[in-house]
């Protein structure tokens, strides 16, 4: 999925991974972070999702990462948050209160761009990616996190040859494989989704799961 393909999506309003609330998993799982008010987290991939203003409702200041600066630009407008628009470390940043938006290739950000993130959010991120990209996903995420951050990592599992992603199919054995050598993952809960997703089950899916993990960075 290179950027023409998500510029062409968002253009074209073919946003059916954006959620008209706030992730349930996200709110029941975000106390497992262990940080306090005030910590940095950071949402890769983030398009225009609600669940930022959540984070930035419970005192965190958060950092999206997304490609497109439509996204970004909706996502300030349909909330109403007053922003500035900045350019630093050569990219553009969305720039309101609690929540900065960095219209960027989260591939081109590094960690020296970056404050020091506290925890990471990642929802619908990992399983936007093909498979040959999802490795170097995990290895530049490993890169921009330190020792002890926790990630919450929500994915979907479906029998991935009967329809063509995005979003993926990701396992709970390809999470083990992309992520344990450098973080602690833990499965926190696998939750049946196809009956809240008609349009998966109208484009032929039999079965769709939810998966949510908590992964924490290991010392090196
Ligand atoms: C499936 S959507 C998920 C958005 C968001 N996480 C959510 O839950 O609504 C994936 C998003 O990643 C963005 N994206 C894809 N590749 C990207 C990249 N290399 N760098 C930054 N954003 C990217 C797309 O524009 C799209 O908005």
């Amino acid at each position: 999925m290179r950027a023409k393909f998500w510029h062409e999506r968002w253009d074209r309003g073919e946003i059916g991974f954006h959620q008209p609330g706030f992730n349930s998993h996200m709110q029941r799982f975000t106390g497992r972070f262990g940080i306090e008010p005030g910590a940095n987290i950071l949402v890769p991939l983030c398009g225009k999702s609600l669940d930022m203003l959540w984070l930035a409702e419970q005192g965190y200041r958060v950092t999206g990462i997304e490609l497109s600066e439509r996204a970004a630009e909706d996502f300030f407008a349909e909330n109403d948050l007053v922003f500035e628009r900045i350019t630093a470390s050569g990219m553009t940043i969305y720039r309101g209160q609690m929540i900065e938006i960095w219209a960027a290739d989260f591939f081109k950000v590094t960690q020296r761009d970056l404050p020091r993130m506290d925890a990471v959010y990642d929802r619908a991120a990992l399983i936007a990616l093909p498979p040959d990209m999802r490795p170097t996903y995990a290895a530049h995420f490993t890169q921009l996190v330190d020792e002890g951050t926790p990630v919450l990592l929500i994915t979907l599992e479906y029998p991935q040859q009967e329809m063509k992603g995005p979003p993926f199919s990701v396992t709970g054995e390809e999470v083990d494989e992309l992520f344990s050598s450098a973080f602690e993952v833990e499965h926190l809960l696998q939750e049946e989704c196809l009956s809240k997703e008609p349009r998966f089950r109208e484009k032929g899916l039999t079965r769709m799961e939810e998966q949510v993990f908590l992964l924490r960075k290991r010392g090196s």
